[in-house]
């Protein structure tokens, strides 16, 4: 499967297409913790071990309980649905990286077939129940793949470890990574910073869809 070819803007970004309905969701993302433990993967990945894996495992973990109450399904999936619907062509093997209970899982083995559903929270994951994903515990900043193995790797509010997606990327593949609140996620990145961090020339394109944000990223190789 090849880029997009004849454009060689680094990041194109599309106008919306799903209009943002209602009042702005609450801005439960600029002050979270979250937001912080999210710039710092990508301002000083080495940060990121295993104490501070565990730490945040933990706290998922007993946020799993009740993590499908949170948001509406279609909340949660605009989003990725125009993301996969104009950010495309994807190929397979595609990966979900925290995965969690699978409202983003779902959306991508309907739309794209088998995936892999990855999550470092094991009471997360417990939860993930979609017909065709297979469920793997690990770490995205470690992941259990061999270079250039991967044709599609998602992220729905999920951080980013740009090595690690640099290293596991087909030529060709798409990283889409997803905000479904946008700005006010807590595990937020801009369009402009997801293309910084990959730290290679890409081509990406960008959007929002009603209060979700998303970008699709490929290498250049
Ligand atoms: C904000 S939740 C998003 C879950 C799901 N994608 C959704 O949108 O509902 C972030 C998820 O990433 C997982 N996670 C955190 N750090 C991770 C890591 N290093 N590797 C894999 N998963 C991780 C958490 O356990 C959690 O399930």
């Amino acid at each position: 499967m090849n880029p997009p070819s004849g454009d060689a803007e680094p990041l194109r970004r599309l106008e919306p297409v799903v209009p943002a309905l209602g009042p702005p969701p609450e801005d439960i993302g600029t002050g979270h913790p979250m937001r912080a433990v999210t710039e710092r993967i990508v301002a000083q990945p080495g940060w990121w071990g295993p104490d501070v894996a565990a730490d945040v495992a933990g706290r998922f973990d007993e946020l799993a309980g009740t993590w499908d109450t949170r948001s509406s399904s279609a909340e949660a999936s605009v989003g990725l649905l125009d993301a996969l619907d104009r950010g495309g062509p994807f190929a397979g093997p595609v990966v979900e990286l925290g995965a969690g209970t699978g409202s983003g899982t779902a959306v991508l083995a309907d739309r794209l077939g088998p995936v892999v559903a990855v999550d470092l929270a094991a009471a997360m994951l417990r939860r993930l129940d979609v017909p065709g994903a297979v469920r793997v515990r690990a770490d995205a900043a470690a992941l259990p793949f061999r270079d250039h193995s991967v044709g599609t790797l998602v992220c729905v509010n999920a951080f980013l470890f740009a090595a690690e997606v640099r290293r596991v990327l087909r030529a060709g593949g798409a990283l889409v990574w997803v905000n479904t609140l946008g700005e006010r996620t807590p595990i937020h990145l801009s369009d402009a910073a997801v293309v910084e961090a990959l730290g290679i020339e890409v081509r990406a394109v960008s959007s929002r869809a009603g209060w979700s944000t998303w970008v699709v990223a490929r290498p250049v190789r």
